[in-house]
């Protein structure tokens, strides 16, 4: 049985006060008998501040992004050891917005993977199609190829600690969420990706998030699909109780 992860992203938004307060509030929001595991991605300046705020609740933190290297001359840089010393278990890695909007490629997040998972820290691996590739009947491809090149040199029990989110690129901050079924058709492709690169029961222990636009009231819907194990949010999880509705819903 897989645990559903609710994630929080909170992008470059907030600043201090707002950041530790709804961390508090998700913390003091959250139902002791909650079936799904809680994770907020403040941006990195607030990563220690919301950490201590959530610190010995059933809140996890997560970053936004790390670099590969382990230290040294990278100016600006984070890596996966800072992230682990300031109480990250989760950092998301190729988010769509990294990767069209700053460039990154699936080399580079590879090379980050394998540095997180290295620390200890769960990467949480975003793939997803752009609008004029899913209308070019390309989606499929896109995440074959995004999956193969983020995952390359991954083993299967390495790859239990991956969680994989799919964030269709025309679904993220539009309001225009995926159909349950079109969402749950790329969640079991990814799914059957897994066992072709895998085995069949590490492909039934990998969490496969879905992201983009998922609000309170479409949550239950998504999440109810049988290869959807959870939810990446990025608007409605700057509010506590619109993101505490969604892990309700789960
Ligand atoms: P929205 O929920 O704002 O569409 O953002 C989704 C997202 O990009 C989460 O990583």
């Amino acid at each position: 049985m897989r645990t559903p992860l609710i994630a929080g992203n909170w992008k470059m938004n907030l600043h201090r006060p707002e950041a530790v307060a709804l961390a508090e509030a998700i913390r003091d929001g959250l139902k002791k008998d909650a079936q799904a595991e809680v994770a907020v991605c403040p941006p990195s300046v607030y990563l220690d501040g919301v950490a201590q705020a959530v610190r010995g609740s059933a809140v996890a933190v997560g970053a936004q992004n790390m670099y590969h290297e382990a230290n040294g001359a990278f100016t600006g840089e984070l890596s996966a050891s800072m992230l682990k010393d300031v109480g990250c278990k989760y950092v998301i890695l190729g988010h769509s917005e990294r990767r069209h909007i700053l460039g990154e490629t699936n080399q580079d997040v590879n090379r980050k993977l394998l540095a997180a998972l290295a620390a200890g820290l769960s990467p949480i691996v975003c793939v997803g199609e752009t609008l004029a590739q899913r209308e070019a009947g390309q989606t499929a491809d896109v995440v074959w190829e995004q999956f193969f090149g983020s995952l390359a040199g991954v083993s299967a029990e390495q790859a239990t600690q991956v969680v994989l989110a799919y964030e269709p690129v025309w679904a993220i901050g539009t309001g225009k969420t995926a159909t349950p079924e079109q969402a749950e058709a790329v969640h079991a492709d990814l799914r059957k990706i897994l066992e072709v690169r895998y085995n069949s029961q590490t492909a039934q222990a990998v969490r496969i998030q879905y992201g983009g636009s998922v609000k309170p009231d479409n949550a239950a819907e998504l999440l109810s699909q049988p290869n959807i194990d959870g939810a990446l949010v990025g608007g409605a999880s700057l509010k506590a109780e619109q993101f505490l509705a969604i892990v309700a819903a789960a």
